[in-house]
């Protein structure tokens, strides 16, 4: 087995320190940590998707952890429990970061083992642009979370300051980020051009790529894990249906999730940096109102609007 520190830059790669001093590979345009463009690139030489996986994408930080929860809770509806004991990620593994991107490079696959179902759930960070062609290689289904940048932008910031404060140093300053995230160079970045590779997917192929923002989902959740319930060939029925759902949806409330003790925790998983307790925050919409300046606020603006050019995810 080859043995490679995951974490040191690879020097084929061209390379850019981005906010925080962190080094990031650039690989056919978009940013990796050195450690995920190897899970990337074992994803990408092994992973063949079953008609019936199920894949979660999206960019870091836009809900990630809710949808893991809501999928595996409306695929897996009679083990709705599961949850109260396992976090989100262990039921819906990465698949960079966990299923194929072990500690070391070309560690074994580790598939979960937690579903009841016929379908395998996985999520990526990885963009459509370099995943695609793996994606369509099967039937199966892609759902993608997008969030307004402003809001992803303050999450990444105070989860990145999370991990800096568990390594005693210093939280960076946000006009680093902010300059950062707009130019692109962040972990999976370009956001923007990671937000419409699957968006317009979800235009084309409605019936293989879901596309929802956290902001719609977050306003009218039971409409929407309805739709994906439909949309995933498992849709509520019986004269319950509407306890159902709410069942699913509280369930898989940040304020239920924040209350297990599993999802409390302070240790580091070995497959990240990161304790479990900090992938839930605050889970509000608008909160990067509380700090960014006005002049960020026009910055990011003008660069989503030259980016999305007509194209209003957020009003
Ligand atoms: P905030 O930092 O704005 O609070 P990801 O899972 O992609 O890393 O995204 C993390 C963001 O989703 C954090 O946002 C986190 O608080 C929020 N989040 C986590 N679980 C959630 C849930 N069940 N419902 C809504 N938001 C949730």
């Amino acid at each position: 087995m080859e043995i490679q520190n995951p974490d040191s830059s690879d020097s084929c790669f061209p390379k850019v320190k981005s906010w925080g001093g962190i080094v990031l590979n650039q690989f056919q345009g978009f940013w990796f940590l050195p450690r995920y463009l190897l899970g990337t690139k074992q994803v990408l030489d092994h992973y063949k998707p079953l008609p019936n996986d199920v894949i979660l994408a999206s960019f870091p930080k836009t809900g990630t952890t809710w949808l893991k929860a809501l999928l595996y809770s409306v695929i897996n509806r009679a083990s709705i429990n599961q949850l109260v004991t396992n976090h989100p990620h262990e039921l819906v593994p990465s698949l960079e970061m966990q299923v194929y991107g072990g500690p070391v490079a070309n560690s074994p696959p580790h598939f979960p083992s937690n579903t009841s179902s016929s379908a395998s759930i996985f999520s990526t960070h990885i963009p459509y642009q370099i995943l695609g062609e793996t994606l369509n290689s099967s039937d199966c289904r892609v759902i993608y979370v997008a969030r307004n940048p402003k809001d992803t932008l303050i999450s990444l910031w105070h989860f990145e300051n999370s991990i800096y404060l568990g390594q005693k140093r210093e939280p960076q300053p946000l006009e680093d980020i902010v300059t950062s995230f707009c130019e692109g160079s962040v972990t999976f970045g370009p956001y923007f051009d990671h937000v419409l590779g699957y968006q317009k997917e979800s235009l084309e192929r409605p019936e293989k790529f879901f596309f929802i923002t956290y902001e719609e989902l977050k306003s009218d959740p039971n409409v929407h894990v309805k739709r994906l319930a439909e949309f995933l060939g498992c849709p509520f029925v019986g004269e319950d249906m509407e306890e159902q759902v709410e069942e699913v949806v509280r369930s898989c409330s940040i304020e239920t999730l924040k209350k297990h003790e599993v999802n409390n925790s302070s240790v580091v998983p070995s497959w990240t940096i990161v304790p479990y307790k900090s992938l839930f925050r605050k889970g509000q919409v608008g909160d990067h109102m509380n700090y960014l300046t006005n002049d960020m606020i026009e910055q990011i603006d003008a660069i989503t609007r030259e980016k999305f050019r007509g194209i209003d995810l957020w009003g």
